[in-house]
Formats: structure tokens, sequence, C-alpha cells
């Protein structure tokens, strides 16, 4: 039997082909053509839904669930972001103006990242974003001269470290000592900045965020960096006699992208954080902090797949069958950077049954250029359409143009109707930026 993970809003259809958001994806195919992202609506909106509601129920101070742009962002997931009354993470400018080309509502976005450049950092200023989430020192010494000069005065929080370990892979973890984001508790750096900030006169401190890292399926780290993060500003309030007024917790939380992974229920998760922060808030004597999470993947993967179409089918006898599919790295690079596994199914011949371990590659002249490795599928010929699984987060948004392969498009689809949010590329869009000097 095959498997669809019961991911929400995938079904197959009377034609034996895979439906998404009522779409028919042998349908979506002849009409947007491959590789083609799609991203089911009601999915994201219901994802939205389910970290607002858990944090409004459970947690009885305020707070703010923030969808974190890097993993999908286009004008429109801005928006329904936006409807669905969630905040917005962005990490750079790009994510900065997207936000405010679609309209998002400034006093709800936070701005990350560990090497703001200084134009950013105005742009941030200038645009009046929520809060802009300070790295490390220096960027606190630049941000203070640029909100001086811009006359404003900024509030700020800081990233901090929280020493805290994580299974996951090496490439995503971020709450570690030897990590290049944030300052560190353990050598001092921490309470240095601290004090540095409150002598400050154009930004204002108003709390602390930390990133334990991401594709997190254990509450355990979460429940230890909320108690790390607390112990924290209780420290700050003895020594500073200031009391932070926001806790960021940031993001992290699992998905289930093949049958072995396990599948992580956000709203317990959501009620045991918001319990331990409650707990450890009244043991230290402290006011419940505005808490801030920033789920990315774990509301937009679930939401998407990519189509492709299947090329050379290629058997090196008693090697390796290869699938090649029109798209591969430059879509999807999750494979070649951190060995990340998906599930895989015949679009067109949904229910038909698996029978022979394949690797689907992908297009790019690079033998890491794979999508997976040794996944069963039915008999695949040229032609078939590949559907592959769970790719809604950090596909499109980590994608190139290596090889010089055109992007794909994006289509949103909902109750049967799709819509495009993001137009394929075409080959003058390669060479948009491209400039023949008149003397060459
Ligand atoms: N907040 C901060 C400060 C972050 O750095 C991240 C992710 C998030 C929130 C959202 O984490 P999520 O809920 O999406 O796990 N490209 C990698 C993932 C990198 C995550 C970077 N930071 C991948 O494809 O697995």
């Amino acid at each position: 039997m095959i498997t669809i993970l019961n991911l929400k809003g995938l079904r197959i259809n009377e034609r034996n082909h895979l439906e998404i958001g009522g779409c028919d994806c042998v349908d979506l195919v002849q009409q947007y053509g491959t590789p083609l992202y799609v991203m089911d609506e009601d999915v994201i909106r219901n994802n939205c839904r389910t970290y607002k509601k858990a944090l409004d129920k459970y947690y009885s101070g305020d707070g703010m669930v923030l969808y974190a742009s890097k993993a999908f962002c286009t004008l429109a997931i801005c928006r329904i972001a936006a409807q669905e009354g969630l905040g917005l993470d962005v990490v750079s400018g790009g994510e900065l103006y997207t936000a405010k080309m679609a309209r998002f509502p400034m006093d709800r976005v936070y701005f990350h990242g560990n090497n703001k450049t200084p134009e950013e950092l105005k742009m941030a200023v200038e645009l009046g974003v929520r809060r802009i989430v300070v790295d490390n020192a220096e960027e606190l010494e630049v941000l203070d001269f640029i909100a001086s000069e811009c006359g404003r005065i900024t509030e700020i929080s800081f990233r901090i470290k929280p020493g805290i370990d994580t299974h996951t892979h090496e490439y995503i973890k971020t709450g570690k000592v030897d990590s290049k984001f944030g300052i560190s508790m353990e050598n001092g750096e921490a309470f240095d900045a601290v004090k540095a900030a409150l002598a400050m006169k154009n930004v204002r401190l108003v709390g602390f965020h930390c990133h334990i890292g991401s594709q997190i399926f254990d509450i355990e780290p979460f429940k230890l960096a909320a108690r790390v993060m607390l112990d924290f500003i209780s420290e700050i309030k003895t020594r500073f006699g200031f009391e932070a007024q926001e806790l960021n917790l940031g993001g992290g939380f699992g998905v289930r992208y093949v049958e072995g992974d396990e599948s992580v229920d956000y709203d317990e998760f959501i009620k045991e954080v918001a319990a331990v922060v409650e707990d450890i808030c009244k043991d230290r004597q402290i006011s419940l902090p505005f808490l801030v999470l920033e789920p990315g993947r774990s509301i937009v993967a679930p939401a998407g797949i990519t189509l492709y179409t299947v090329g050379n089918v290629r058997e090196i006898k008693d090697v390796r069958k290869y699938v090649s599919i029109d798209g591969g790295m430059t879509d999807n690079p999750r494979y070649a950077l951190y060995r990340a596994k998906y599930e895989i199914l015949l679009a067109n011949r949904s229910c038909d049954e698996p029978c022979e371990k394949v690797t689907v590659a992908g297009k790019c002249c690079e033998s890491g250029d794979i999508i997976a490795k040794d996944v069963m599928l039915p008999r695949v010929k040229r032609g078939d359409i590949l559907a592959v699984l769970t790719t809604g987060a950090y596909n499109y948004s980590m994608s190139s143009n290596y090889n010089r392969l055109p992007r794909p498009a994006v289509v949103l689809v909902k109750d049967g109707k799709s819509r495009i949010i993001v137009k394929r590329e075409s080959y003058d869009d390669i060479i948009r930026n491209d400039v023949l000097p008149e003397d060459l």
C-alpha cells in the first residue's frame, strides 16, 4: 500500500490520481506544467489557527504566534498569516520588503538575523517594526546609532544562546554555545549586553529571545529552554532591577515527513510550554511575559507538494535504478544539504502498488542532485507525474537557478480551485540581471 501520511488535504480520487485541496494533480500539471509547487490554503490556515488557539487557550498572559517566513516567503503567504492574526518573523531586507509589499502590519513584525546590515536595520527602524531582535553587542551599537539618526526609539530584544543541545541535524541546531547566533549567558556577554542596552538612549530593551533549532520532535528541550530563559530573566531582574516584558521561545517544532517520523501534537506542545512558563514565573515572582512563538516549518511544510514529470528512467544493472525528473536540487536542496527524506508517489497512478526500489534524481550537473534515495514506487515510466509530499517549507525559499534552471511556479489550491501565487520563471527572467557591456 502507498502511504500519504494521513496528510490533510490530500486524497486519491476515482481517476486514481492524487488530489490536493480538491484539485486533481494531473489537471494542475496540464494547466501549469512541471515542476510545480502546490500549496493547500486550508491546511496553512488551519495550522495558523492551531497555534493561535492553543496560545490563547493555555497561556493566561498575552502573547503572539509569529509565522517564521523563511520557511516560505511570498506576498500571498504574508497576507494569509496577517489575516489569521499571526505576527511575522523576518530575517532580511528581502523578507521585510515582502512583508511591506503584502501590507503586513508592521506592529506585528519581528526582525531577526545574525548579521543585519546597517541598511537593513535602517529599513526596519523606518518601517517601525514591532521588534528588532538584536543578535550581539556590536549590532546593538550600530542600531543605537541608526535609531538616533532616524530620531526614533526602537524596541529591542536580545537573542540569547540558552546552551541547549537538541537531537536534530547539525546544520539546523542553533542554541548551543558554539553557534553564530546570539549572545551567551555562560561567558557573561549576555549580562554585559543587557547593561549596555539599558544605558542607551535610542533603544529600549523589552525582552529576550531564543531559538534552539529546527525539526525537533521532543518537547523537553523547549521546556528546558523556557526554564533557562526565565532563570536568566530573573537573574537580570536581581542584578539590574530590570524586568523583561517579553519572552520569545522561537520555532522549531518537528514535522512528519516520512512514515518513521513521529507526529507532533502542537496543541499539547504549547500547553506544556505555557504551563512551564506560568509555574516558573510564579515561583520566581516575575510577571508573566508576553509570550512569543515562531513556527515556520510546521505551518507550511505539510501544506505543500511538488509535482514533477518523469524523463529518463535508467537501470544500472545490479546497482540502482534512477528515475530522473524535470527539477531537482534547484527546487528542493534538502536531500543534498541534510539527507532529508520524503514520501513520494505517482500522482497519475496513485493506487498502483509500489514494486521497485528507485532513486529519484534531479536534472542538475551534480551527482548529489537527488530528491530521494531508494524509495519504493510502482513501475515508473517517462511521462509519469511524481508527487513529492511535505515540501511546503524550505523548498521554494531555498531554491536556486543553478544550471540556469527557472524556478517553478507556486499554485495555491482551495476547494477545487487553483490560483497562481508565484509565476514560473522564464528564460528572460534568468538573464534579467545579466549585462553585456557594450565594449565586450
Ligand atoms: N525562529 C528563528 C529565529 C529561526 O531561526 C527559525 C528557523 C525559526 C524561527 C523557524 O523554525 P521552524 O519552525 O521552521 O523549524 N533550512 C532548514 C531549516 C532552517 C531553520 C532556520 N531557522 C531546513 O530546510 O530544514
